[in-house]
This record gives structure tokens, C-alpha cells and sequence, in this order.
């Protein structure tokens, strides 16, 4: 037990064939294939599909026709609540009882659903009433471009082109912790269902998948002080941190920070001259008060800026992010059928030694 490692750091817990994170900030590869020359050449269904079923051809399924129980317009807590419903819904088989092709076809269905939920609660917190008519969503080509036809009844361009390399970015990066939640349920057996709601439950904290709702209102306030060198050492003097900064693997510049930051000059963001001001700030401070631990951009610092193109309110961004790793959670949940084993670790217990009642 002495080799007890908080958070479980450095600690291997699979074996996976998805994708490993290049800790020296290098390249993104999903199955060994390097993620930037696919962005534009095929849109994100195919990349779940690559990740998936090891095959860029085969793409996520339609979504079928499908009515949510009660959308509240709070997008994480309704993707979580409407994803654990379907095992009831759909009557679905538990991992331990069903075949890996069943298991493959209930993570495609519960996928394609899982981007329309989080469309239509995005509609349902916008005030409106009405579901935008199927034959309108029906005109979309991809699954981004479904996706906001569901939400606002259009579809601009720059907008489809933001989100689809956005969710091909952050589709997948190996045992984070919705990951491991995700692959912790099905190594009980449980249905698909369950897995995807219990990694869309870790993925809403703001150390995971939320920091991109926190970094755009730092960036309208950094921009209204006009002065990032100062607006950064008051933060962290604060002993606050700075969001968008650090990662528990990347000791180096993250992949997925570098594409996102060229997508958002190439669609020419408001924000970027701004961001590239505070992030330069943000490392040199950083840097110079951690030498020993390099704090770089991480992937939701540029993910925000991204998504602000399209429009996305920042409250909607852990929702965003659980649309994209529904590949990858996907890839998990099957690999772990495939070649897993149950999760159970150790924990150390430091509690009280035995007492009576009597001292309590
Ligand atoms: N801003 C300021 N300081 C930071 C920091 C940040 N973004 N990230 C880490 N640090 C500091 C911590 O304060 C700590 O300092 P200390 O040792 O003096 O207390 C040190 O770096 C190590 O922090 P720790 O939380 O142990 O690092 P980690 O590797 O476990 O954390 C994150 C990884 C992502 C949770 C962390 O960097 C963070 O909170 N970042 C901001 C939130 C964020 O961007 N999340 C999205 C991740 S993709």
C-alpha cells in the first residue's frame, strides 16, 4: 500500500488500442491515425466510426425518432438524466448479457440521440416551446450541422465548420476521468446507457469538461481591464487558477490547443487577439511561478474560443464536450466489454482506530 498515488497519477489502469495522448504535445492520433489532415476531409461521424469500429467509413448512425421525457434547458443535467432513461426506454441488455455487436449497436443509437438531446434542451433554455419540424433538421448533411438546425433552425457555415472541428478535436483522449467512469460502470456489466450518463456526470465538473464555460467570461473580463500581465498576477495571487492552463498529462503544448487556436484564425474570431495576449501572459507567469511543473494551454482554452463562434453560451459547453466524447466513451465502453476486467481497487484506510461506543 505504500505505492498509494493520489488521483491515481502515473498509475496504468487499461490497456487500450483508442488512442494514447502525445505527451510531448505533438501529434493527435486516434488508432495510430494523426487526427489535423482528417478535419475538413471527413466530418465527425466518421471520426466515431475511426474510433469506434477502427474504420473511417463506417460513420454513427442516424438518430431515430425519439421524444425526451422533459428537457429543463440545463443541458448537462438533461443529457445525463435522458441517457440513463433509455436502458428503461430501450429495454437495454446488459453489457455482461449481450454480444459486442448488440453493444455496438446500442452505443451507436444512444449516440446519435445524445447530440439531439443536448440540441433540443440548448432550444428549450433559448425560451422556445415549439421542436424545430424534423424535415428542417432533415436537410442537415452532418451531424453538426443536424445539430444546429435542431437548436436554432439554421445552420451558418462558420458555425458548422466551429463545432465539427471542435467535436473531431476533443472526441476522444484516452482514460480522463469520464472515460474511466464510463469504462468503471461497463466493467460491471451494465447496460450502455448507464456507462454514457455516468461519464456525462463526471465530464460536468470544472476541472474536466467545464473550463471552457468559465474561460470566455475571463476573457471579456481580461479584455475590459486591458492589461493581461496584471489581470494574470492578481489572479494567481488570489490563489486562484488561471482556466484553460495545466493538464495532468501534457507537459508540453496540447495538440488539440494548437488546431483549435488555427481554426479560430482561420474563421476569424473576435476573441483571438485578445486570447493569444492573455495566453502568452498566462505562460510566462505560470512558468515563472512553477519552473519545476510546466502549466501550458490546455485543449478547453482555444475550445472556448471556438465555440464562441458558433454562438455557443458558455453554460453549454460541458454539453458540447460530452457530444464530441461520446466517441470515445463509446470506443471505451466496447473495449472494456471486449478485453476488460471489474475495477477494484484498494483504498487505504487512515480513520479512527477501534473504539467503543463509549467514547464516541
Ligand atoms: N492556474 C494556476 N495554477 C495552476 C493551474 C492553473 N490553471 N493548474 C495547476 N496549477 C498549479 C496548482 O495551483 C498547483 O500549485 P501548488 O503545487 O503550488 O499548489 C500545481 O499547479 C499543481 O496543481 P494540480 O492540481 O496538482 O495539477 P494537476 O495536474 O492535477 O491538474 C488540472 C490538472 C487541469 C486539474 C489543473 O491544471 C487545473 O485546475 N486547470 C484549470 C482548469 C482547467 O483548465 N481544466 C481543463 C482541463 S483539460
Amino acid at each position: 500500500m505504500s505505492d498509494f498515488k493520489p488521483g491515481l497519477e502515473g498509475v496504468v489502469a487499461v490497456e487500450t488500442e483508442i488512442m494514447e495522448p502525445d505527451r510531448e504535445g505533438g501529434t493527435l492520433r486516434y488508432r495510430g491515425i494523426d487526427v489535423e489532415p482528417l478535419i475538413g476531409r471527413y466530418p465527425y461521424e466518421n471520426i466515431w466510426g475511426l474510433l469506434v469500429d477502427n474504420d473511417l467509413d463506417s460513420v454513427m448512425p442516424q438518430p431515430e425518432p425519439y421524444q425526451p421525457a422533459r428537457l429543463t434547458g440545463n443541458a448537462p443535467s438533461d443529457l445525463q438524466a435522458e441517457t440513463a432513461r433509455f436502458s428503461g426506454e430501450w429495454k437495454l441488455g446488459k453489457l455482461s448479457e449481450i454480444s459486442d455487436q448488440q453493444a455496438r449497436e446500442d452505443l451507436g443509437r444512444l449516440s446519435a440521440q445524445m447530440m439531439g438531446i443536448v440540441a433540443r434542451s440548448a432550444r428549450v433554455a433559448d425560451g422556445h416551446t415549439e421542436e424545430v419540424p424534423e424535415s428542417v433538421v432533415a436537410k442537415g448533411t452532418t451531424a453538426a450541422e443536424k445539430f444546429l438546425l435542431q437548436w436554432r433552425g439554421e445552420a451558418d457555415p462558420k458555425a458548422v465548420k466551429a463545432i465539427d472541428t471542435y467535436w473531431i478535436c476533443t472526441a476522444e483522449h484516452g482514460l480522463n476521468a469520464s472515460t474511466f467512469a464510463a469504462r468503471i460502470v461497463a466493467s460491471t456489466g451494465a447496460d450502455c446507457g448507464a456507462a454514457l450518463s455516468s461519464a456525462v456526470g463526471a465530464l460536468s465538473g470544472p476541472l474536466h469538461g467545464g473550463a471552457p464555460a468559465y474561460v470566455k467570461p475571463m476573457l471579456e473580463e481580461v479584455a475590459a481591464t486591458g492589461d493581461p500581465e496584471k489581470w494574470v498576477k492578481d489572479t494567481l495571487d488570489a490563489g486562484k487558477r488561471i482556466m484553460g492552463f495545466g493538464h495532468r498529462i501534457y507537459r508540453a503544448e496540447d495538440p488539440r490547443s494548437r488546431i483549435l487556436k488555427e481554426t479560430a484564425r482561420a474563421l476569424g474570431s473576435p476573441q483571438i487577439e485578445i486570447a493569444e495576449r492573455l495566453e502568452e501572459a498566462a505562460l510566462a507567469e505560470l512558468e515563472r511561478r512553477h519552473p519545476e511543473r510546466p502549466l501550458k494551454t490546455n485543449v478547453e482554452y482555444y475550445s472556448a474560443v471556438v465555440l464562441d463562434i458558433a454562438e455557443i453560451p458558455p453554460p453549454l459547453a460541458p454539453a458540447m464536450f460530452a457530444c464530441s466524447r461520446v466517441a470515445g466513451w463509446s470506443a471505451h465502453i466496447l473495449e472494456q466489454k471486449v478485453t476488460g476486467r471489474l475495477f477494484r481497487p484498494n483504498a487505504r484506510y487512515v480513520g479512527p482506530a477501534p473504539r467503543s461506543l463509549a467514547t464516541v
